[in-house]
């Protein structure tokens, strides 16, 4: 597998885990951080062996605690499109991947590292972790979708709370706002995890795929526009083996083998 400065991966059967490692700097995301992950989920989205990943931070205290303010403090107005752009970009990537991404929040998601959790399917959080968007605090706001995934997550109110108070959270309050979506002591996190991504990468890929894409499309459309959006992706679902196979393994009371098909 390629090698990386900032990020370590490592693949168990068809599950890829990604680590980002920064320790030093809480993980803070620099410029060659996100280089590195846009390079790791662009490889992981295009890899058929692989079915599921999970992003998590290096060491016992941080996810991500946030783009990498020595960098943001020297950008002008221009600089800080590129940076936006990039960060966004990274988000979108794991986002619309066909397969699902699970972060696994080990400690502080601040900022930019809050924003690439929300970008993730599923967030599952050490009772540790701390989360919060405390931009605010330096004088910007959001810059890696954080204004408009927080929003959609917990609503406008505490999104507001949240971005305009630039406070953190704990986990339960995170878990109770529906920022993550379960809660474990840290040291079963990342075997939670695994569970989940094993789980995951069991179900038929086609499946998978359009699970993601009628929930994450219809989300940016009116409830009309994506009801049938869910029916033209349901109905194309027949034309698959997958579906063949998965109705007929129920109606034979066996287990299904799925082939992606
Ligand atoms: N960027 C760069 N370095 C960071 C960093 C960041 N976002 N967060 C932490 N670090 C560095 C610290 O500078 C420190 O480095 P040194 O040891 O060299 O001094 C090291 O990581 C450890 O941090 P602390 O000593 O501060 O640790 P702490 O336990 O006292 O505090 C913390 C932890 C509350 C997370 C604190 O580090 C903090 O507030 N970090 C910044 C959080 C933040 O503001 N994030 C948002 C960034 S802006 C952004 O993300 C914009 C966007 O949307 C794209």
């Amino acid at each position: 597998m390629t090698e990386y400065k900032n990020v370590l991966t490592e693949k168990k059967d068809n599950v890829l885990i990604v680590t980002i490692q920064r320790e030093k700097a809480l993980n803070a995301l620099n410029d060659e951080t996100v280089a590195e992950l846009q390079q790791v989920f662009d490889a992981f989205s295009a890899d058929a062996d692989l079915r599921c990943a999970i992003l998590t931070g290096a060491g016992p205290k941080a996810f991500v605690a946030g783009a990498d303010i020595t960098e943001l403090s020297k950008l002008d107005v221009a600089g800080a499109v590129e940076t936006a752009a990039r960060g966004l970009k990274l988000a979108a990537t794991i986002q619309n991947s066909p397969k699902p991404v699970i972060a696994a929040i080990n400690g502080f998601a601040l900022g930019g590292g809050c924003e690439i959790a929300m970008a993730c399917d599923i967030r599952i959080a050490s009772e540790k972790a701390r989360l919060g968007q405390p931009e605010i605090n330096l004088g910007i706001i959001p810059g890696y979708g954080g204004t408009q995934r927080l929003s959609r997550l917990v609503g406008r109110g505490k999104a507001m709370q949240m971005i305009l108070g630039g406070d953190m959270i704990n986990a339960a309050e995170a878990y109770r706002v529906g920022l993550v979506d379960e809660i474990y002591p840290p040291e079963e996190l990342m075997d939670k995890a695994m569970e989940m991504a094993t789980a995951l990468a069991g179900k038929p890929p086609v499946a998978v795929t359009a699970t993601k894409k009628a929930i994450n499309d219809g989300l940016n459309m009116t409830l009309d526009d994506g009801c049938n959006l869910e029916k033209d992706i349901f109905s194309k679902l027949f034309a698959t083996d997958d579906q063949t196979e998965g109705m007929a393994a129920f109606m034979e009371r066996r287990k299904a083998n799925f082939t992606g098909k």
